[in-house]
């Protein structure tokens, strides 16, 4: 076999078959087949896309690339959750304990990265004590205790994914729906998930920035996992605005018990009820959806969900009493109003800008490098549709830095007033179970 056939026969609309594929990563993960090839092959496939089959076979050869976490010692069906990321979703950090109160397992791995806010771990550790520094016997045993348990990204997880991302991310083919689809269940089954429920943003905050593009990505992915064993479903849901109102590490932390408890922001909790009603649902622990999201609302009023959180985090070191007492979390030293300039209604917030603000806070990472200031972040006052008069506070802006003129242009940019009303847009456009 030699690539050059491989990428002809792609760049003239041919299927290729599972063996040509295998034998593509496999060479290409282990350096004999160069970067300026795969760029080739990654640019046919841009302009002639993959069969279903093509698709589940590149999937399935970046998950042989490298090592696969094994779950099996762990009770019951694992389901993971994964977003394709925005401004200040919180819902990890609700949904973890939260599926796990009523019995399904949630055994997460997590990372830290680059972004507007930490990741999962970086959140988590602003629970003082709390950390994910647990082998993986000390892993398996937690959730099987508990329900719950998060660790770190470690091991050699689809090494082929991590060479092909970056040479798509300077040769013009990072969105091509099959590479997509492909990179993001390649990780997720490496992981160990026996089933998978996707939240795929749309809107200006988002990877997908039309509907259309959301679904088409959401059914790519689902085509994926269904056609390779691992039962998937999506959501489609808006990220043309922040999701919830907390952006930050801690902030988003007592946002998330907020929401545990029953009073947390009305979107966040509407977009847990539904990925988790799907997560419950694919872990056999409810027969339907209505079902599995009465299970839910119970698990939050009963205070089972928060039961759970408490155990959660008081098994890996944290100090669970923040539940209780949120104050006991990091706290910024200077807090800000960002005042309406005028009275109307608020007709849009761009999420991104409110991500950058977030992150000139020193509430994300720029690079690997930086360090993140567990504090800080925002907390939006107003969303699209709320009424605001002029002087009300729009944002809060909790600093450890005493000058925000920066920050606060950022804010006003991201921020529109309208004169007349405006409906807030909706919050999930599509659900694809299937
Ligand atoms: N996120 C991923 O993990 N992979 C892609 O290809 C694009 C976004
Ligand atoms: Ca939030």
């Amino acid at each position: 076999m030699r690539m050059v056939d491989l990428i002809e026969k792609k760049r003239n609309g041919r299927e290729l078959s599972k063996d040509e594929i295998k034998f593509m990563i496999e060479k290409y993960t282990n350096g004999v087949i160069p970067d300026y090839q795969m760029s080739a092959f990654a640019m046919a496939v841009y302009f002639q896309d993959m069969t279903t089959n093509e698709r589940a076979h590149l999937t399935m050869a970046m998950v042989e690339s490298g090592d696969q976490i094994d779950l099996s010692a762990i009770d019951g069906i694992k389901v993971d959750k994964h977003s394709t990321g925005g401004v200040g979703d919180t819902t990890t950090l609700v949904l973890a304990p939260l599926v796990a109160a009523v019995g399904v397992p949630v055994a997460k791995m997590s990372g830290r990265g680059l972004g507007h806010t930490g990741g999962t771990i970086d959140k988590l550790e602003s629970v003082p004590g709390f950390h994910v520094e647990i082998d993986n016997e000390e892993f398996i045993r937690l959730v099987n205790a508990n329900k719950v348990a998060v660790i770190g990204q470690s091991g050699n997880l689809t090494p082929a994914d991590k060479k092909l991302y970056g040479l798509r991310d300077v040769t013009a083919t990072v969105d091509s729906i099959p590479l997509i689809a492909s990179s993001i269940m390649s990780k997720k089954i490496a992981a160990g998930a026996d089933a998978i429920v996707l939240d795929v943003k749309t809107g200006a905050g988002a990877f997908m920035k039309t509907v259309e593009e959301a679904e088409e990505l959401a059914k790519a992915m689902v085509e994926i996992g269904n056609q390779v064993g691992r039962q998937t479903m999506a959501v489609i849901s808006d990220m043309s605005q922040p999701l919830g109102y907390a952006v930050g590490n801690a902030l988003e932390v007592k946002e998330a018990i907020d929401t545990l408890k029953g009073n947390g922001p009305k979107d966040l909790e509407e977009l847990c009820l539904a990925l988790g009603s799907h997560m419950v649902y694919l872990a056999k622990k409810a027969p339907t959806h209505e079902e599995a999201r009465k299970q839910l609302k119970e698990a939050i009023e009963n205070g089972k969900a928060l039961e759970t959180l408490k155990l959660f985090l008081k098994a890996q070191g944290g100090d669970a009493s923040v539940v209780d007492d949120p104050s006991k979390l990091p706290q910024a030293r200077f807090k800000f109003e960002l005042e309406a300039k005028e009275s109307g209604y608020v007709s849009g917030i761009i999420a991104n800008e409110i991500g950058t603000a977030a992150m000139l806070l020193g509430a994300g990472r720029a690079t690997k490098e930086s360090e993140i200031d567990l504090a800080v972040g925002l907390v939006l006052r107003k969303k699209v549709g709320d009424k605001v008069q002029q002087g009300e506070s729009l944002v809060t802006i909790y600093s450890n830095k005493e000058d925000v003129q920066e920050v606060v242009g950022k804010l006003y940019e991201a921020y529109s007033i309208s004169s007349q009303p405006v409906e807030a847009p909706p919050l999930i456009y599509k659900e694809i179970k299937e």
